[in-house]
């Protein structure tokens, strides 16, 4: 395969505020390395780049709530990460970080680039200002009530509780998390792409494009082609941790983590290559690869493409192999619940094993839907896919090989048809794999790269050279060297996946520099007359008292949960005295629900009809997801009469029913003993 292609494989820049797990690794650094191994085997041109992001407003609440400048945050975790991944065999050509002094440059001119273009527009908005803290917050900066289903701890940008998408301005009571201050609307300055004017080009773009995954493509044409189609998106924001706005008027401000975290793949490529970097990013032989997980599609699909398509010099991405979520156990992977399993921890607790991990998170991909990684499934497929078939297919003929023949591998004089047919068979899976890498089915390659070993145990089952010695000791040596290729073959194709597999395999088989792709095309890939080397076990049986503990671990996690849970019951402290009078002003009422519905388009929300005795009057209340409609009908409650009227999704409510909620959420109604009147006074 000769090209002048220049292959740019990026992987996601991971946020450096918290370590490498599982779920990461799966996602697209695992992939995008097998996927660049590979090319290398073929000789191709490629330059893989990575770093970590390292602005972002998650970064700074992190420093702030331990008490550290954000740039501590992210040196400890850059470090961190970087080893991990070096220690588990992704290759990167360079890892790097957005913090960096090329990359301020580098985003700097890239914003201005636009800037003076026109391509940014300047628009005035007003934006919520802490006046204790004397800035601007930023989306995640401000809690307040979600007006979607009540919740109260909705962020800025989105409630996690019904998981809608919100703008700060949504919010109902809102609060600054900096200071507890109520924010006030101020104006400012901010500089936008219009993603409305360039929705035409993005689809021609997006519609050039060859075999882009269907989920990749379907979420892209999804934003396109949605109500009312892309709209304008701030590139900039009133912060002060990010690469600042090198723009006049733009004090106190910094670039949209979004804008200057993709551009880091460039700046990585320059740090790389002070000369060449242009020929992966420029031009026609230029071919730029993204590894991501799902949540960033439209940041690479839509909103780079967007700025490089302004820009006007560089080459667009020309595949962007997304990824689906890996579960762990069953349930979401977070970093926030400690619900993962961790790089660094793995490297500690199974020394020597990254091959282990990088096969099973390989033959589990979640490539077209998510899927679950089980400590059951990790065992089960070491033991019974990696130690029993393919280790143990390479033990036979490395120990035959020494018992019989001094580890020479021996003339094969004749071949046999079998002989002939398993030879046949190497060059074909060496082709059916490259093809599935090429079009990133990376557990396809991965299962049929096991198949060419079960194959091989297939053939030594029905050949028996443990059998045939005894009476034809030339044959059995036939065997041998026949099943000598196929290890050797399985040395090659497995390199890209298991890269420390691949070489205790090159050195027992005595192949001294490492070999390219092109090797499986031969047949014969070990001469006879060879001396194989000393013949190690490539992989150990995992004990079930290893993932024992692995899994206690997991359950400590969500005992430790529970408790902490419970230890803010506790320290739910006792609110201040209040005076005699003050409770006086509290008005509570017994009343009778004469009329419940849902109220459309909000999941956690009924709508009743409270006789109050002094009225029938409506009470909006977030207890959708306990109660339902029909069995609140009819039901005696607790009434707090004099809130002042607040409207929630449309609806005015007009006070509140009180409930009793346990340290796991789940609310009871109180309500009183059987038969009060309507209206009885409470105190
Ligand atoms: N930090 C982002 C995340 O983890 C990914 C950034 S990718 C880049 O979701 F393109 F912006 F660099
Ligand atoms: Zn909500």
């Amino acid at each position: 395969m000769s090209t002048n292609k220049k292959i740019m494989v990026t992987a996601a820049l991971p946020y450096a505020n918290g370590p490498i797990h599982i779920g990461h690794l799966a996602g697209c650094y695992l992939p995008s390395d097998i996927y660049v191994r590979y090319l290398r085997m073929r000789g191709r041109d490629v330059k893989f780049v990575c770093g970590s992001d390292e602005h972002g407003v998650p970064i700074t609440i992190k420093a702030k709530n331990e008490g550290i400048t954000p740039q501590e945050v992210v040196n400890r975790y850059n470090k961190m990460m970087q080893s991990a991944f070096e220690e588990f065999g992704i290759s990167f050509d360079h890892y790097s970080r957005t913090s960096s002094e090329q990359h301020h440059k580098n985003a700097k001119e890239f914003f201005m680039n636009l800037y003076q273009k026109g391509a940014l527009e300047a628009q005035d908005t007003e934006q919520y200002y802490d006046p204790e803290a004397g800035q601007f917050l930023a989306d995640r900066y401000i809690t307040g009530t979600c007006p979607k289903c009540g919740h109260d701890e909705a962020y800025g940008d989105q409630c996690e509780n019904c998981g809608t998408s919100l703008s700060p301005t949504e919010l109902i009571n809102p609060k600054s998390a900096l200071s507890g201050a109520k924010p006030e609307l101020r104006n400012t300055t901010n500089w936008f792409l219009p993603l409305d004017k360039l929705s035409a080009d993005l689809r021609t773009f997006l519609e050039s494009r060859e075999n882009w995954k269907p989920n990749v493509l379907g979420q892209c044409m999804s934003w396109l082609n949605s109500g009312d189609g892309l709209k304008p998106r701030a590139m900039t924001r009133d912060l002060n941790w990010g690469v600042p706005v090198p723009i006049e008027g733009a004090k106190g401000k910094v670039m949209y983590v979004w804008f200057d975290a993709p551009i880091g793949y460039i700046s990585a490529t320059q740090e790389l290559l002070p000369n060449d970097w242009e020929a992966y990013w420029k031009g026609d032989d230029a071919e730029i690869v993204h590894f991501i997980g799902k949540d960033n599609i439209v940041f690479h699909c839509i909103i780079f493409p967007a700025m490089l398509q302004q820009h006007g010099e560089y080459a667009l991405p020309k595949q962007v192999p997304a990824n689906e979520f890996l579960n762990l156990e069953g349930r979401k992977l977070s970093t926030s619940k400690n619900w993962a399993v961790w790089l660094h921890e793995y490297l500690e607790d199974f020394p020597g094993q990254q091959d282990v991990l990088r096969y099973v998170l390989t033959a589990t991909m979640p490539e077209t839907k998510d899927n679950d990684f089980t400590w059951a499934d990790f065992q089960q497929r070491n033991n019974s896919e990696l130690v029993a078939g393919f280790g143990n297919f390479v033990n036979r003929v490395m120990v035959l090989t020494h018992k019989y023949y001094d580890g020479v591998v021996q003339n094969p004089g004749i071949l046999t048809d079998a002989d002939r047919e398993a030879l046949t068979s190497i060059s074909q899976y060496g082709r059916r794999i490259a093809k599935s890498l090429e079009e990133y089915k990376f557990r396809e390659a991965i299962g049929e790269a096991m198949n060419l070993a079960r194959l091989g145990n297939k053939y030594l089952q029905e050949q028996e050279p443990w059998k045939v010695y005894k009476q034809d000791a030339e044959r059995a040596g036939a065997i041998l060297y026949v099943a000598t290729q196929i290890t050797a073959a399985l040395s090659i194709v497995f390199k890209p996946f298991l890269p420390g597999t691949s070489a205790k395999l090159h050195s027992m088989l005595a192949i001294k520099s490492s070999p390219n792709w092109e090797e499986t095309e031969k047949e014969i890939i070990i001469a006879a007359g060879t001396q194989l080397g000393k013949s190690e076990l490539l992989f150990a049986k995992i004990e079930d008292a290893q993932v024992e503990q692995q899994r206690a671990k997991l359950e400590s996690t969500i005992q430790e949960k529970q408790e902490e849970d419970l230890e803010n019951q506790k320290h739910n402290p006792q609110k201040e005295n209040i005076s005699f009078d003050q409770f006086m002003e509290i008005d509570l009422r017994v009343g009778t629900i004469l009329e419940a519905e849902r109220v459309p388009k909000a999941d956690r929300l009924l709508k009743f009809t409270v006789d109050t005795g002094l009225d029938k009057r409506t009470i909006v209340s977030g207890i959708a997801q306990q109660f339902t409609p029909e069995e609140m009908i009819g039901k005696q409650v607790m009434v707090l009469m004099n809130l002042p009227p607040r409207k929630i999704r449309g609806v005015i409510s007009q006070g509140m029913l009180l409930m009793a909620e346990d340290t796991d959420g789940k609310l009871r109604l109180m309500t009183p003993e059987d038969g009060a009147e309507s209206g009885s006074v409470i105190g």
